[in-house]
């Protein structure tokens, strides 16, 4: 992994967005920048649409200009940042994919130029979210950092550790409050539904895991505030909600469930669709 974030833009109020995230992170963190457009020449590949004359150049030329743009956003906007571009070549997703592979993290807008009216997330963002090696902040426009508190979604699973990470990191530069939110729920007997648990011991038990899993992380951070927040609610439903009063929310790709073989899990697809603010995607 090479110290690097990496922001992705086409030009969109949310890919800007992405750019302004990914430069004040930047400016915390002391790593330098990349602002990367992918350009896709041959998006169909289909004879009927000839390639017209000027069209390569006019491409090429659409895409510096929405790059020195981006550049601009970002070196205006933390003037102490490192910031360089490159135009890559080939479908978004991919680009974008595989530029992550070496990254510290890869930062992009929720949605971008295209898509239909009520998506709430892209198919590029989707797609990196799901396939990058590195963290993938997927960024709303028209969020302001103001809670000084971040949350990440903890649960029984080794597969959280990578997220913890990340979270405590990001707590650490921010010098914020960092939530970590436990959601359980009880498995629901459809055929046996006579079964009862003791709920008491249920809870105590519940967040005991919360405290052990938290423990090793609370020494090594001593100086991130923690708040340890175990619920028993729907992991996505307690996140999103966390997320009207939290700057980042930060989610393991998987989880305890049993599908590993899906890129991601179904929470990390859920908070995607109804988190408030920016989401960070760790792959576990
Ligand atoms: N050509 C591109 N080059 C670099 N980054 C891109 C490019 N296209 C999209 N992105 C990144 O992905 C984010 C989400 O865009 P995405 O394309 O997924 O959404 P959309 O355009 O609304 O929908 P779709 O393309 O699926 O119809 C953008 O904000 C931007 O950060
Ligand atoms: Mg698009």
């Amino acid at each position: 992994m090479s110290a690097l974030i990496i922001a992705g833009t086409d030009g969109s109020i949310g890919a800007t967005a992405a750019v302004g995230w990914a430069a004040d992170d930047a400016a915390r963190t002391g790593l330098p920048l990349r602002i990367v457009t992918a350009v896709h020449r041959r998006p169909n590949d289909i004879s009927r649409f000839p390639v017209l004359d000027g069209e390569e150049d006019a491409m090429t030329r659409g895409a510096r200009e929405v790059l020195d743009e981006a550049e601009a956003t970002a070196r205006t906007r933390q003037p102490t940042a490192e910031v360089s571009t490159t135009l890559a070549e080939g479908p978004p997703s991919l680009v974008l994919r595989d530029l992550a592979r070496d990254a510290a993290e890869i930062v992009i807008g929720s949605r971008g130029l295209g898509g239909f009216a009520g998506a709430v997330i892209g198919s590029v963002s989707m797609h990196v979210a799901g396939h990058a090696h590195c963290p993938v902040v997927v960024v709303q426009p028209g969020q302001v950092p103001a809670y000084g508190e971040i949350t990440v979604g903890v649960d029984d699973s080794d597969a959280c550790e990578p997220a913890l990470a990340y979270a405590f990191e990001q707590a650490r530069h921010r010098e914020c409050t960092l939530r970590a939110l436990y959601a359980w729920q009880l498995p629901v007997h459809v055929f046996a539904p006579e079964i009862a648990y003791d709920m008491d011991e249920v809870r105590i038990a519940q967040y005991a895991a919360m405290a052990d899993r938290l423990a090793s992380w609370r020494q090594k951070y001593p100086e991130v505030s923690l708040i340890e927040d175990v619920r028993c609610a729907h992991p996505v439903e307690a996140l999103a909600e966390a997320s009207k009063e939290g700057d980042l929310l930060i989610v393991g790709s998987h989880g305890r469930g049993t599908l590993g073989s899906l890129l991601l899990g179904s929470v990390g697809r859920g908070v995607l669709h109804h988190a408030h603010c920016a989401v960070a995607v760790v792959r576990s």
